[in-house]
């Protein structure tokens, strides 16, 4: 006899059964029978070899090269099989899709790195990421990872200056920034990349130790950051082209660093098949001439094991399934009118806490007091900004986007200033405009692009150095500099020019960020990412190399480390930028682990100071006298105080042993020097490290 409550318990099994059949169906539907890839519960990795077991050799080399397009490079999808198609688009400064004044036209990166603002870099890379992302674009080629060796490099607007920790923070806080939109970062230029003069045949030749300890510190934070691919650079690496070159690839990027993402190759950098293929490149863009028939040949024949090229697709796809790319419909297009007046504002913010003040004898600036008339000179402040720079960074902006200088300080004064406007270019005429006013803001510039190196590191005559000169022995002037990176300032002492600014690439606020900086409604806060020299002969090396061969025979000692272990003053030091407050820093006490001290706003008003922490290494290590190791920007009200706290890690206070082939912390006396700029040093302190 069944019981009804039998009855009702078996009947319920079937209900909850068929339930679950029903839930079965809905989550997973038949389509993830025949391609299991599909199902988004399992792991990238997981997704990635199931979909290669799945997948012929010949789409499999489909997945290997790009092609010209709608984007900066395109690999068609594989509709049949889910694949979607790869979007590659410029980068670093903003994505370079037309049409014109449809992406926001961001500070360049040179600038961001002035601001030593980490949240800032990762707001950047969001605002950023989502402009690519609503032109339809899921690999982004930024962030440019290369370091400002020599002044006059044609791309140093594009990275983040000289110091490899700084790059580090901000590259990898962009990366994270660009990735939470979906998308794959592309950290370039992967190695050695610091000139643009025959950037396509000469070798960068770096020994092992400058390679780990310098260069490769940027890469590896991005990498740790979640990076999904890399791009191999034009240039060879101890003769050896970079995107065949299997010590970087192989030995240190997918060895040492244990990266899971993909190389690309930069435009046209892929010099041959089997070795590149066997040495760790994946993607040859954006032609097939290598990676195309060439390579499934070499597959046939067995010079490519299949192995291998299974090895290259998943480094792709495991980044694509990560990011998302498999699991919705492809978006954006690149029409899309992107900008926004939030990624405005975040463009403005960087071009104001990019914007570094030099020199303000006597707190002249903010403006104000017994100042109602401005004399404002330059054709940098008007027909002639100086915006982003040339080649595949520039972004494509309007003049109805940009706020000039002069726009931007119309604007601020209002009727409250006079401002009166001369472009300079008529000899005389910005001395007598200059003599008629209380003041002179003179704005000049240089701008630099990919493929060449600046060949002078000095303004331009007319437009520079002379009209700057001329206009000061007429008037107090304050002269505002922007630049891809360093340029000479002969005039820096002279008595006249009261304050200077620098203010990299600023983009399309600039007119906006300097007039709030000028007047006071922002208190600056920038610290240069570049040593400023007295005399161009003072740089180390003075210039791009001519020759076949890059020698890095500076090894350790770029940018400052250098200046300080030669024992010469630079005219402005790195990290060195000042505010229209004061801060005092008290209190130290240091260990291995971390370094604190007390940082206090001594002025009137409310400010960011960006604390920066350089550590002497134990001699026996043979490091560069001081070295960034580790910065805070704080913001505080006039009179506060607070505890700052820098934690420091192997990572910090590690070398690389070339014999171990391993990195080492050295043993001894570390030296602690925390101030606000590489030689405006306030506290030192020291720790030791014993075995
Ligand atoms: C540059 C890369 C860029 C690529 C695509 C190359 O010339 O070196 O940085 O991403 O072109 O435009």
């Amino acid at each position: 006899m069944i019981l009804i409550s039998d009855y009702n318990r078996k009947y319920s099994k079937i209900l909850n059964l068929s339930f679950f059949l029903f839930l079965i169906m809905i989550f997973n539907p038949p389509i993830f029978a025949e391609q299991p890839w599909m199902d988004a519960s399992i792991t990238a990795s997981e997704r990635a070899d199931l979909l290669l077991e799945a997948m012929t050799a010949e789409q499999k080399v489909a997945m290997c090269h790009g092609a010209w397009g709608a984007y900066t490079g395109n690999v068609p999808g594989i509709p049949e099989l889910g694949i979607p198609a790869l979007c590659l688009s410029d980068g670093p400064q903003g994505a370079r899709i037309g049409p014109d004044g449809n992406v926001t036209c961001f500070a360049a990166p040179i600038t961001l790195a002035a601001s030593w603002n980490v949240d800032l870099a990762l707001a950047f890379g969001r605002a950023y990421g989502a402009e690519q992302k609503g032109k339809g674009t899921n690999i982004t080629l930024a962030p440019m990872m290369n370091l400002s060796r020599i002044p006059q490099g044609g791309r140093n607007w594009e990275g983040y200056g000289e110091d490899p920790f700084l790059s580090a923070c901000m590259a990898a806080a962009e990366v994270k920034g660009i990735q939470s939109n979906g998308i794959i970062a592309c950290a370039k230029h992967f190695i050695g990349n610091e000139q643009e003069t025959n950037r396509g045949s000469n070798s960068s030749a770096i020994d092992d130790r400058t390679l780990h300890e310098v260069y490769l510190q940027p890469f590896k934070a991005c990498i740790e950051a979640g990076a999904g691919s890399l791009m191999g650079a034009y240039n060879k690496v101890n003769w050896t082209y970079s995107c065949e070159n299997s010590y970087i690839m192989n030995t240190v990027i997918y060895g040492e660093l244990g990266f899971k993402g993909f190389i690309m190759s930069d435009w046209g950098a892929t010099h041959s098949t089997v070795p590149s293929a066997n040495n760790g490149l994946s993607l040859e863009m954006p032609g097939s001439g290598y990676f195309g028939g060439s390579l499934l040949r070499a597959v046939k024949n067995g010079d490519v094991s299949p192995q291998r090229l299974n090895l290259m697709v998943k480094r792709i796809l495991v980044p694509m399934f990560e990011a998302g790319l498999f699991d919705r419909k492809p978006e954006g297009s690149t029409s899309a009118n992107v900008t926004s007046p939030s990624h405005t504002q975040t463009a403005q913010d960087m071009a104001a806490q990019g914007l570094v003040l030099l020199k303000n004898t006597g707190n002249f600036l903010p403006l104000g007091g017994s100042i109602k008339k401005i004399a404002l000179i330059g054709e940098a402040a008007d027909s002639r900004p100086i915006v982003t720079g040339g080649g595949s960074g520039n972004v494509p902006y309007t003049y109805m986007q940009l706020v000039t200088a002069k726009e931007g300080i119309k604007d601020r004064a209002g009727s409250q200033f006079d401002v009166a406007y001369d472009a300079g270019t008529v000899p005389g005429r910005a001395t007598s405009v200059a003599a008629g006013a209380d003041i002179a803001v003179v704005v000049v510039g240089v701008n630099s692009s990919e493929a060449f190196d600046r060949l002078s590191l000095s303004l331009p005559a007319d437009h520079g150095n002379r009209l700057i000169k001329s206009v000061a022995a007429a008037r107090k002037t304050i002269v505002v500099v922007y630049s891809p990176a360093q340029v000479l300032m002969p005039w820096a002492d002279d008595p006249n020019i009261v304050a200077i600014l620098w203010g990299g690439l600023p983009g399309q606020e600039q007119g906006n960020a300097l007039a709030k900086i000028l007047f006071g409604d922002i208190n600056p806060s920038g610290k240069l990412p570049l040593t400023f020299a007295e005399k161009a002969a003072d740089y180390v090396p003075a210039g791009p190399e001519h020759g076949r061969t890059v020698w890095y025979s500076e090894r350790l000692l770029i940018g400052y480390r250098g200046f300080d272990s030669r024992n010469t003053a630079p005219l402005f030091p790195f990290g060195h930028g000042l505010s229209y407050t004061t801060f005092g820093y008290s209190d130290l006490q240091c260990s291995s682990t971390s370094v604190t001290f007390m940082l206090t706003n001594t002025g009137i008003r409310d400010g960011a100071e960006v604390a920066q922490l350089y550590l002497g290494f134990p001699e026996s290590a043979g490091e560069p006298p001081r070295q960034l190791k580790g910065f805070k920007r704080i913001f505080l009200n006039a009179g506060k105080s607070q505890a700052i706290d820098i934690p420091l890690t192997d990572n910090e206070l590690s070398i690389w042993d070339i014999q171990k082939k391993k990195w080492a912390v050295p043993e001894g006396t570390f030296k602690v020097y925390v101030g606000s700029s590489s030689r405006d040093i306030r506290l030192t302190g020291s720790f030791q490290v014993d075995k």
